[in-house]
């Protein structure tokens, strides 16, 4: 046999010589789940060692991360239904407790990197990520509330906007909005290709953000489709965003691939709650061995050709490289 493949596998020296793929601390962007107050902290039931914290928690967590080389960061807050309304008014409030976290968070490390949500889920008292009307998501009233969002989020420091919301024509208009208000250098990275899945599950416990009526499905896409991909990709390239988004990620490589093979931006992709949580429940039950598990997941996502992981396995994945 002149062809035995076997040969680069004989030793760990060679296999990692011609190891196609390396994952980096550098690749991924860490999601912080946030809540009011001083001293608070609660495990999120379904994510086992995921945490919402208030704010002098987070920035203990964030000063941790960056030791470790986790130098970038997704910040959701959790509100109470208290403060949630129909038009999702406390998202841009300037008073309000996480737009002066991103502030504190920028003023103490000014290196990190502070990436925000934009949608109205999390402060909607319909738990929508658009306003709804007689049963109906509006698209465009949607985006003046999107604009006074990512203005804020811009104006309180964050360096990178993530519309995560669906509405038609959103990265335009925020592009928009924050162009003529001078935020110039503000990113926007896109949740292009956000299908609407059942592994968001754990992500809504953690912010109590489930729908209250209804289903995403008019505006998140459809599991089935595979070249709307595409649609959103160019439409979001044309209106000027910097990075393209697929969530989830393991049920969706193949979507991964086709904008890397399609797209010179740079293409990031979201490992969401729910992955999260299958590979820690199976792990608890002794089922799998979830570091294992993960490092596969992690590697596999990267090997689709995402250059930007949002991973709740982002601290712990540096973690266990430092060692
Ligand atoms: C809000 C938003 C969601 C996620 C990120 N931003 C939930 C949703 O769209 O219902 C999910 C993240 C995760 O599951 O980890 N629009």
């Amino acid at each position: 046999m002149n062809r035995r493949p076997r040969r680069n596998r004989k030793s760990q020296v060679i296999r990692e010589m011609v190891e196609e793929t390396r994952l980096s601390t550098k690749d991924f962007i860490f999601p912080l789940f946030l809540i009011e107050g001083s001293r608070q902290r609660s495990e999120v039931a379904s994510m086992p060692g995921i945490y919402r914290n208030s704010l002098d928690l987070m920035l203990k967590e964030i000063e941790e991360c960056l030791h470790l080389g986790i130098k970038a960061f997704d910040i959701f807050p959790a509100y109470p239904d208290s403060k949630k309304d129909k038009f999702a008014t406390e998202s841009y409030n300037p008073d309000t407790f996480y737009l002066k976290a991103i502030r504190e968070v920028k003023a103490r490390f000014p290196e990190a990197v502070v990436m925000t949500d934009v949608a109205m889920d999390p402060y909607s008292s319909d738990g929508h990520d658009g306003l709804v009307e007689n049963g109906k998501i509006l698209n465009d009233e949607t985006l003046e509330i999107l604009g006074k969002m990512a203005l804020a989020q811009a104006q309180a420091g964050a360096d990178i906007l993530g519309p995560s919301d669906m509405m038609d024509g959103r990265v335009g208009h925020i592009r928009q909005i924050l162009d003529r208000n001078g935020f110039k250098d503000v990113s926007i990275m896109s949740y292009t290709a956000k299908y609407a899945s059942a592994f968001y599950g754990p992500f809504r416990d953690a912010l109590d953000s489930a729908p209250k009526m209804g289903d995403k499905k008019t505006y998140q896409m459809d599991p089935a489709n595979y070249k709307e991909a595409l649609i959103e990709a160019e439409l979001d390239t044309l209106e000027g965003a910097d990075f393209l988004m697929v969530k989830p990620a393991l049920a969706y490589l193949d979507v991964i691939r086709l904008l890397k093979d399609h797209s010179n931006l740079p293409i990031a992709a979201y490992n969401v709650s729910g992955e999260y949580a299958m590979i820690k429940a199976a792990g608890e039950k002794g089922w799998i061995d979830p570091q294992r598990a993960m490092l596969e997941s992690l590697l596999s996502i990267k090997r689709a050709g995402a250059s930007v992981i949002l991973s709740y396995f982002a601290k712990e994945y540096a973690e266990i490289v430092k060692k």
